[in-house]
């Protein structure tokens, strides 16, 4: 069968990353276009990827036949549009983390996709990560026998754009940026059980004169089937990206630690090029990773979603696991505003970003 034709909107950090994972799967997929709104990045971005087709605005990229399907890697404000827009068009959609800002938003992109025949896929690569793979794959053999806590810790020195810092582009701190992948985790690791309620304690502890929201927070999701989820969250830990966790059960426990883990324990008094995600200085210890793309799951991201596409298999990472996060953020910035924990179902009306419902009370 043919190659799966995407293209990607945005042409920075994220779609560096996707760029990369498509080149990793010839066999599976090319890159056809980018759209990118500042005059010239588009342009670099394809030169740099080798990308035919080079659009400042995405909906020029919507009106090319060829695409099929776009991966969103646009500020967190901007996904619903862009993902609406593309089903209306009749493009298949892979939209980054999280999925959009509000539950209506997530909905009406469920909505949009299903009406046009297109599939919404969810970019979280954690349920593609080759050591969190293999963890999942122990724990279903039953190798921690009942699994009762799942730990999942992102955290590095703080994003790398202005807009993640702005709460009214990005909707939230470092829960919004960095707990979705914790709280994707914790469910998707222990069966994708019904969430039964979330406590969460956020605070702004570093990073105060540039942010409105959380650098700080540990998010506890229970589950309906007695199980606990734990997600850490920090934009206050400088070293380079730390993303790593934690599997209890009665018959034992593994741990991961995705990226350190699988580096090389370096000293270099000089530094070199480049060492991990984030990571400031490569002086003194440092660790430096290898296919960092393939320790994220990124290229097996893209690879199961074009072959989602093409019928060859059954998405494990769609619109409603990004509801199902959508609905968990809520309530985990509920409960920093309320100091309890929220039960799930959980949909208060009228809200613009999750962050208000931590800020406003
Ligand atoms: N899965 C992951 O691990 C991961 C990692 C980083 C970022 N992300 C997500 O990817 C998204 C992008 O983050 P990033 O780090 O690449 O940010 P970034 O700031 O590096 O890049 C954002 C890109 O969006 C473009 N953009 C802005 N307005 C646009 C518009 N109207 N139309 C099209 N493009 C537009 C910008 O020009 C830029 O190229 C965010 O939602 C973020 O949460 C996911």
């Amino acid at each position: 069968m043919s190659k799966v034709k995407i293209g990607i909107v945005g042409s920075r950090f994220q779609a560096d990353c996707i760029a990369g994972a498509v080149k990793a799967i010839p066999e599976e997929a090319e890159l056809v276009a980018v759209a990118s709104p500042t005059k010239g990045h588009a342009a670099d971005f394809a030169k740099r990827h080798r990308i035919p087709q080079a659009f400042t605005d995405y909906r020029e990229l919507l009106r090319d036949p060829q695409v099929e399907m776009i991966s969103i890697t646009a500020p967190n404000r901007l996904h619903a549009q862009i993902a609406i827009d593309a089903a209306r068009a009749g493009k298949h959609v892979v939209c980054e983390k999280p999925l959009c800002m509000t539950l209506e938003e997530a909905d009406a992109m469920i909505n949009a996709c299903a009406k046009a025949g297109v599939l919404l896929l969810y970019a979280e690569e954690l349920f593609f990560a080759p050591k969190y793979v293999k963890a999942k794959q122990m724990a279903d053999e039953g190798a921690f026998g009942r699994v009762h806590l799942v730990k999942q810790g992102e955290k590095h020195s703080g994003p790398h754009s202005p807009w993640f810092w702005d709460v009214e582009q990005s909707g939230g701190g470092a829960v919004m940026d960095l707990g979705c992948h914790g709280i994707a985790f914790c469910w998707w690791f222990l069966g994708k059980p019904k969430v039964k309620s979330v406590y969460s304690q956020m605070a702004t502890q570093v990073h105060g004169d540039r942010t409105q929201g959380e650098d700080e927070a540990i998010t506890i999701i229970e589950f309906a089937n007695g199980a606990v989820g734990m997600v850490e969250s920090s934009w206050n830990r400088p070293g380079g990206m730390d993303d790593s966790i934690e599997v209890f059960g009665d018959k034992g426990q593994t741990y991961a630690d995705m990226l350190m883990g699988n580096a090389l324990p370096t000293y270099s008094e000089v530094g070199f090029g480049y060492a991990v995600e984030k990571a400031a200085s490569t002086k003194g210890w440092t660790y430096p990773v290898f296919e960092e793309h393939w320790n994220y799951g990124f290229p097996q991201e893209m690879r199961h979603f074009a072959r989602c596409v093409r019928g060859k298999e059954t998405p494990i990472s769609d619109g409603a696991t990004g509801r199902v996060v959508q609905e968990v953020l809520y309530a985990a910035y509920a409960s920093a505003g309320e100091g309890r924990k929220i039960a799930l179902p959980f949909r208060p009306t009228g809200v613009t970003k999750p962050i208000d419902l931590w800020k406003a009370r």
